[in-house]
Formats: structure tokens, sequence, C-alpha cells
């Protein structure tokens, strides 16, 4: 795992969005894979302004989101559908018929799930996973103890997962208990991992995904086994890391060829 530690989100989304462009225009056809919630927002915004002042081109790339909430309309206010069109992809060349997010509102959600992993792989897999993490080191909807080796499928949110995203729904409306969530083992195929982790809330899962045992009580630890993983934190969410000199270092040295 390569972790990058930067002085402010604002910096960590640029080199976010400057890995994701680089790929973009290596591979107009990238296949992205998106996430939600409200450590990407930066990023997303980055990347809006590279394509409206840059010229970086969409049109050919597709994306899969990680997941959505079971049994909210997509046009929802704090649907993941919604969110993804408000914060990325109205701004954005992203062709319609190329964005791929869970549907909540399945009429068989074993079969949608089988289907959504048959389209990742008949894009060709997925070359950059966009990941967030939450306090308890879950990755998408998976919560600890899910298997390190699961599909896409529906989960059941923790308390604190319901709690946490309580704040996206209006006073006295409840969250969903229940999601189709992309799995660890669908993540762990993708070609690289881009987490992004901000503030001091997020220090101890970031500690525990990256220097912790492997557990699936922190699913995210699992990323510490995946072939090319970028962590890149503020320095809060960095707080708890016991290497981050070395980490710093390792950045501050890196090679020009590898440097991007
Ligand atoms: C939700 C999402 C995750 C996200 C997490 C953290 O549970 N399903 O993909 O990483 O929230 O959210 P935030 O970025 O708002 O802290």
């Amino acid at each position: 795992m390569e972790i990058i530690i930067q002085s402010t989100p604002e910096d960590a989304a640029k080199v976010a969005a400057l890995f994701i462009k680089q790929l973009i225009e290596r591979k107009p056809n990238a296949v992205l894979g998106l996430a939600t919630g409200s450590t990407p927002l930066g990023l997303y915004t980055e990347l809006a302004r590279m394509h409206r002042e840059d010229g970086l081109d969409f049109s050919g790339v597709t994306t899969f989101n990680l997941d959505e909430y079971i049994g909210i309309s997509s046009e929802h206010p704090a649907s993941y559908h919604r969110f993804m069109q408000e914060s990325f992809f109205s701004h954005v060349n992203v062709p319609t018929k190329n964005i791929h997010i869970p549907d909540g509102n399945t009429s068989n959600i074993p079969r949608f799930c089988e289907r959504y992993e048959e389209q990742i792989r008949q894009a060709g897999g997925i070359d950059v996973q966009v990941l967030g993490i939450g306090h308890d080191g879950h990755i998408g909807f998976n919560e600890p103890t899910s298997s390190l080796a699961s599909r896409t499928r529906i989960k059941t949110l923790t308390e604190e997962t319901i709690v946490a995203n309580q704040r996206f729904f209006t006073l006295g409306e409840s969250v969903p208990h229940h999601v189709i969530t992309m799995g660890v083992g669908t993540i762990m195929e993708s070609q690289n991992c881009l987490m992004l982790a901000f503030g001091a809330g997020k220090a101890q899962a970031v500690a525990s995904m990256a220097e912790g045992p492997i557990t699936a009580m922190c699913p995210a630890s699992i990323l510490q086994m995946h072939r090319k993983t970028l962590l890149i934190t503020d320095l809060p969410a960095s707080s708890l890391l016991t290497k981050s000199a070395y980490y710093q270092h390792v950045y501050a040295h890196k090679p020009n060829w590898q440097r991007f």
C-alpha cells in the first residue's frame, strides 16, 4: 500500500484527481469504480474542473458505483443515484448508458447483483476503485464481519453506520437498514484502489486498515493484500499511523518516473 499524506483534504483531492486524469488520458475507455459519502466530494469537484478547464474527456469512460440503499427512490435526496448525479455526473460528460449504480428498487436482488458483477466483467474490470472508509473500517457498505471474499449482495447496516448516515436524511426520516453493495472480493479485483480519508474521526480506521491485522472486523484491512492501493489522507486522518514519517519520506523521495 502506498500512503500519501497531504496537509489538507483539498491537496489530497488534487493528488487523487491527477491519478484519475492520467489514467483516462492513457486509457480513454477507463472503467472507474465510484464512491459516495462526503469524502470523495473534493475529488469530484476537481475532476469536474479538469473537464471544464483542461478538457478532460469522460466520453469513453464507464462507471460502476459501490452501493445504494434498498427501498428509497432513485430521486430521493439521500439516494446515491441522486448524490452521484448532483456531485459528479451533471458536471462531466460520462454517457448515461455507461453509468452503473446498484438499483435499490430491483424486484430480484440476487439476480440484480449477479448481473452487476457480470456487467463489471463485460466492461473489462475496474481500472480504479475510489473508496472512502467508515469509522468502523467498512468499505462500500461492507460492514465489519463481511466476508473478505464477498461479491455484490444485500447487506444490513450496523447501528453505527445508520447513525453516521442520518445526516443525509431529513429529521424524523429513518435511514434504510438494507443496502446493495459491491463485495470486498469485487473491490479487491480492481486494478487500483484509491482510498481517501480525511479528519481526526477517521484516524483510528485508517491506522487499523493500514497497520493493523488483516481482519473481517476491519474490512478495509484486506487492502493490505491488494496489488495497488493508494491511501491518500490529510494530516489529522494520518495522526495514528505509527510510520507516518516513513510514508512522508517515501513520497518526498519518489523517483521522477514514478510520480504522477
Ligand atoms: C458510507 C458509504 C461509504 C463511505 C462511508 C464514509 O457508508 N457507503 O462508501 O466511505 O459512508 O462516508 P463519509 O465519506 O461521508 O465519511
